[in-house]
């Protein structure tokens, strides 16, 4: 198949969104990372979208919409999850909510379980094209099951071209790192670190968050051991490079070929990560390793920790 290659622009919405309607698949930029979209309402599209990553049947997708009243027609929303909602959407928050019975979603999204993870994302692209199309687009991440994932079109192309119709071009992500995913069946559980630093969870919930995180039962697959994992062996925590590394830097790191961050700053890290991963990958070449200084565990960078340790885990 040949995979188009759409412009941000009017033109490019409405191809997509009719690809989109015939039951086909369009990468997309959020804020977060490329989402792999498909209508969350076909079972063919959703069957394709797991064959072109390659991902287990078992791990659910995350629906996306435009705006809190499309989600509340697929999931029934407490008063805590509407606080949530008001507060973060539209941004990197997926919500984890009983599915309504009435959801009309292709139950491969949600891989049979009652429950239904959804987002509303604030790329003004991902945005543009939810309402172009009409309807709530599933959305994984754009890459191949268990590698690093898209933080731009190219790294779309190199995992996927070929496998799904288009990739809409809307150059680098601003975040960078997935969204943060949140289960609301009993209390509040993190169950996976991302785009919204779990502190600012903690202080529109008033309480702290629950962990959910089991990488032997995992809930969500981003809580699968290895995940993120470039082609080179990961060597974390290293505040020096040893023979045949690539070192990636975190604020000031003499002789540190790359860096997440010069200054030290935990955003730009967590806009980096995945393109700075395959570059590190590519310069490390087919003998060699990747080592990463220390970041600290706060704020984006629980995410951007969740991320490397998964990638630096020993592969399937
Ligand atoms: O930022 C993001 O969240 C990106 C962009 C494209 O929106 N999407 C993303 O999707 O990271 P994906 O498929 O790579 O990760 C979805 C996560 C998985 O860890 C999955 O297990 C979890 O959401 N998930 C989906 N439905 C769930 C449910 N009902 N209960 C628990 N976890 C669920
Ligand atoms: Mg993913």
């Amino acid at each position: 198949m040949h995979t188009e290659h759409l412009s941000p622009d009017a033109n490019g919405l409405d191809r997509a969104a009719a690809i989109l309607s015939a039951g086909g698949l369009v990468a997309f930029p959020t804020e977060t990372v490329y989402g792999l979209g498909g209508d969350a309402r076909s079972d063919h599209a959703v069957a394709r979208i797991f064959d072109a990553k390659g991902r287990p049947r078992f791990n659910p997708l995350i629906v996306h919409v435009p705006d809190i009243a499309s989600a509340s027609r697929y999931a029934t929303f407490d008063a805590t999850a509407r606080l949530l909602a008001a507060t973060f959407w539209p941004g990197p928050l997926t919500l984890v909510l009983p599915l309504r019975d009435d959801a009309g979603l292709s139950p491969l999204v949600t891989a049979g379980l009652s429950t239904v993870a959804i987002r509303v994302p604030a790329h003004p692209l991902a945005r543009a094209l939810l309402t172009a199309f009409g309807g709530p687009l599933a959305a994984p991440s754009a890459n191949p099951s268990g590698k690093v994932s898209p933080t731009r079109a190219e790294h779309v192309a190199a995992g996927l071209a070929g496998r799904i119709e288009a990739i809409l071009d809307g150059g680098p992500c601003a975040v960078g790192v997935e969204s943060t995913i949140l289960g609301l069946q009993g209390a509040p559980a993190l169950l996976r670190p991302g785009g919204i630093a779990s502190e600012a969870l903690e202080a529109a919930l008033g309480q702290p968050l629950a962990t959910g995180g089991d990488s032997a039962k995992p809930s969500a697959p981003g809580q699968l051991a290895s995940h993120y994992a470039p082609e080179a062996p990961i060597r974390l925590n290293a505040t020096a490079a040893s023979a045949g590394e690539t070192w990636v830097g975190f604020g000031p790191c003499a002789g540190a070929a790359l860096t997440l961050s010069p200054s030290g700053d935990l955003i730009e890290a967590a806009a980096n990560l995945f393109e700075t991963l395959r570059r590190a990958d590519t310069l490390a070449g087919p003998n060699g390793k990747i080592a990463f200084a220390p970041v600290p565990d706060i704020g984006l960078g629980r995410a951007i920790n969740d991320r490397l340790t998964r990638a630096a885990a020993p592969r399937p």
